[in-house]
C-alpha cells in the first residue's frame, strides 16, 4: 500500500501565521504538523510516500523529511500548482500509487488513540473498496457526514448538509484500493471549482463498496486549520507527552518500533537533535532499544 500525505491548501484560515509556510509546517506544541499525518502512515505499515503541497512549500518539506531513507521510507514529492480540491491528489499521485492501493491522509489532521497502528495494518491487508473513518463530533454540519445503519453499514454521505442524518464526521484518513484513481481521474469539479472527496466516496458508496470504522470516543481527532483549532491541538499534545512522557508522532520512535530502522540509526537521528527534549528523547529511546550495544 502506498501513501499521500496532501499538504497544500491555502490556509487562510490561519493568516496571517501561513502567508509566508505551509499550515502544514507550523507547529503544533513540539514538531511542525506533518509530523502527525506522516505518522499515522507509518502506523499503518507504509513506507513509500508521496508528499503534495504548494510549488513554492516544497523546498521547505524536502529540506525536513529529505527522501525519507534516514526513517527507512521513501518519501517523494509533486506539487499541487492551485488548490483544486483534496481529490485532486489522487490524479496527481496516480503514477506513485501505480497498481496498488492507496492511503490518503490530510497534511493538518492530527490522530490519536489505542491500539490505532494494529486497527489501519488490518484494513490496509483487508481493503476492499474504501474504508473511511467516522468521529462524533457536536457540528457535524461543518464536514463530510457518513451514516450507517444498525450493522455498521455506510448507507449516505453528505457534505457539509444543513440538517445532517448523523453527528459522524467523516475524518482526513481514507483508504482506497486501486479503483481510485480511475475514479479521481473521471469525477468532475463542485461548484466551487474543486474536486470533491466527497464524490470519490459516493461512487464507492454507489458500488456498494464503502466502509466507515467508527473511530470511538476514546479517540482523538484534530485538525490544525484555525488558530483556535492549532491551540488546542498544541495543548492536547503538551498535556499527553509532558504528563506520560510518551511522545506523539514521534517519526523516529514509530520507525523504530515498527522496524524500518535498527537503534543504532535511531540513537544517531536523536543525538543531531540533542538540544531539544525531543532529540533526548529519541537517544533515550534507542538505548532502551539497546543502542550502542
Ligand atoms: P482545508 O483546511 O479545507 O483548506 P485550506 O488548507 O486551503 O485552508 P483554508 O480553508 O483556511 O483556506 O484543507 C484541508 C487539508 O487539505 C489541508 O491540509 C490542506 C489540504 N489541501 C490541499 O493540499 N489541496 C487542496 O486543494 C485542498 C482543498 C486542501
Amino acid at each position: 500500500m502506498k501513501g499521500i500525505v496532501l499538504a497544500g491548501g491555502s490556509g487562510t484560515r490561519l493568516h496571517p501565521t501561513s502567508l509566508a509556510i505551509s499550515k502544514q509546517l507550523i507547529p503544533v506544541y513540539d514538531k511542525p504538523t506533518i509530523y502527525y499525518p506522516l505518522s499515522t502512515l507509518m502506523l499503518a505499515g507504509i513506507t513509500d510516500i508521496l508528499i503534495i503541497s504548494n510549488p513554492d512549500d516544497l523546498p521547505q518539506f524536502e529540506r525536513l523529511l529529505g527522501d525519507g531513507s534516514q526513517l527507512g521510507l521513501r518519501i517523494t514529492y509533486t506539487a499541487q500548482a492551485h488548490p483544486n480540491g483534496i481529490a485532486e491528489s489522487l490524479v496527481l499521485g496516480a503514477d506513485h500509487i501505480g497498481d496498488d492501493s492507496v492511503a490518503l491522509i490530510l497534511g493538518d489532521n492530527v490522530f490519536h488513540g489505542p491500539r490505532f497502528s494494529p486497527m489501519l495494518r488490518e484494513i490496509s491487508r483487508s481493503l476492499d473498496g474504501c474504508v473511511l473513518f467516522g468521529y462524533q463530533v457536536h457540528d457535524p454540519e461543518r464536514y463530510g457526514v457518513g451514516e450507517v445503519d444498525a450493522d455498521g453499514k455506510l448507507i449516505s454521505i453528505e457534505e457539509k448538509p444543513t440538517r445532517p442524518r448523523s453527528d459522524r464526521a467523516i475524518t482526513g484518513l481514507y483508504f482506497y484500493d486501486n479503483n481510485v484513481v480511475d475514479i479521481a481521474k473521471n469525477i468532475q469539479p463542485s461548484a466551487r471549482g474543486e474536486l470533491e472527496i466527497t464524490d470519490v466516496n459516493l461512487r464507492y458508496l454507489a458500488d456498494g463498496k464503502a466502509t466507515m470504522i467508527d473511530l470511538g470516543r476514546g479517540f482523538t481527532w484534530l485538525d490544525t486549520g484555525t488558530p483556535e483549532a492549532l491551540l488546542s491541538a498544541s495543548q492536547f499534545v503538551h498535556v499527553l507527552e509532558t504528563r506520560q512522557q510518551v511522545y506523539i508522532a514521534c517519526l523516529e520512535e514509530i520507525a523504530l518500533r515498527m522496524g524500518f530502522i535498527d537503534a543504532d540509526a535511531c540513537y544517531e537521528l536523536g543525538l543531531k537533535l540533542s538540544k531539544s527534549d525531543y532529540g533526548r528523547y529519541v537517544m533515550k529511546l534507542a538505548k532502551n532499544w539497546g543502542a550502542g550495544n
